[in-house]
């Protein structure tokens, strides 16, 4: 990413090819999409995904939503049940949102899903976006193209002024239609959960699979929209800012605090100490370690600066005990 501040671009066809390979290049490109303007990233690259977060100022890893440009390429990422399919049929490419079962072996960047078993996935309706898709031919993440905390972008010129020195390109496809985001739904074989209001209607939805499941009486406890999503949490307890394994810990290093720890046990999140780097690994190696059956899991200190605040964010939490974890915000 280089320092310049980027002026949107008109979406010619040149624009578009040229998106495709900044993406495919592991860079970001902000671009319209029928509901708000996104911020996209190859999906299947766990840095690439890492760069939204910085860009955006995240002070925390939450899932994100994976466009794709087809059913048929949604099908290869997720596991669609009948209903999924049947609302799949009905609404896309449109302002749907469905959170599926991951399928292991999809390639996205754990860092997309946030470490979770599920994915959200959505075929857009925006041309431009459909084309960029195609052109970068890749899955890509893309979340709202705002900074962290303010309102989502509806034109090229608001992401301009928001992040405009913070993305390689921004495209110009016009005001957004829908303006406000997609409707989120997690789908669970037959039963349907509103995770997040969005552009296409309860009415519409219910219409097609009956009543919905109210995700806030789940557990009795209201929620606000948006904030729905699990986090994910290792089986193994985590001492966080070790400087060394304690017996029967493994470690989690990060730049030159492995130095002098070797073993079966011991993880890298990055050799040079680079944060992007970090986050891109976070995920997949809590999962790996996990996958070991390690019961306790020492981490070196990791800096409070840039993507390090999202990183400690999510050690910390899963450092929380069974106890506070139930408590925690989700
Ligand atoms: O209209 C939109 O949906 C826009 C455009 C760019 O497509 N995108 C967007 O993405 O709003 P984002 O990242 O701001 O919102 C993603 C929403 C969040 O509410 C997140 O919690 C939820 O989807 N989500 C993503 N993955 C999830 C998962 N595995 N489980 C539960 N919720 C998930
Ligand atoms: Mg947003």
């Amino acid at each position: 990413m280089d320092s310049a501040v980027h002026r949107p671009v008109e979406a010619t066809g040149p624009a578009i090819q040229r998106a495709g390979a900044i993406l495919r290049a592991g860079s970001l490109v902000a671009l319209p999409t029928e509901t708000v303007y996104g911020l996209a990233a190859d999906a299947t690259r766990g840095e690439a995904v890492a760069r939204i977060f910085a860009a955006k100022g995240r002070p925390r890893f939450n899932p994100l939503i994976v466009h794709v440009a087809s059913l048929k390429e949604a099908a290869a990422l997720g596991v669609f049940s009948e209903t999924a399919r049947r609302l799949a049929e009905t609404f896309w490419p449109g302002p749907l949102t469905l959170v599926l079962p991951r399928r292991p072996d999809c390639g996205i960047a754990d860092l997309a899903s946030a470490g979770l078993d599920t994915l959200a996935l959505r075929v857009p309706a925006h041309p431009v976006m459909s084309a960029v898709i195609v052109a970068a031919g890749r899955p890509l993440a893309a979340p709202s193209a705002n900074p962290s905390g303010q309102v989502s972008p509806t034109r090229a010129e608001h992401v301009a002024q928001g992040l405009g020195h913070a993305v390689d390109m921004i495209l110009d496809g016009g005001p957004c239609s829908v303006g406000v985001e997609s409707t989120v739904l997690a789908v669970d074989d037959d039963r349907v959960t509103l995770l997040r209001p969005g552009g296409l209607s309860r009415e519409r939805i219910e219409a097609v699979v009956g009543p919905l499941s109210e995700a806030g009486s789940l557990d009795g406890a209201p929620r606000s929209p948006g904030q729905l999503a699990r986090h994910y949490a290792p089986r193994a307890r985590l001492r966080l800012n070790a400087d060394a394994p304690r017996p029967g810990e493994a470690f989690i290093g990060f730049g030159a605090h492995d130095r002098g720890t070797d073993g079966p046990l011991v993880r890298q999140l990055s050799e040079t100490g680079d944060l992007l780097e970090a986050a891109a690994n976070l995920f997949s190696t809590l999962r790996d370690l996990d996958d070991q059956g390690v019961e306790a899991i020492a981490v070196a200190p990791i800096p409070e600066t840039g993507l390090g605040e999202a990183i400690n964010d999510r050690l910390r939490r899963a450092a929380l005990g069974r106890d506070e974890k139930s408590r925690e915000e989700p």
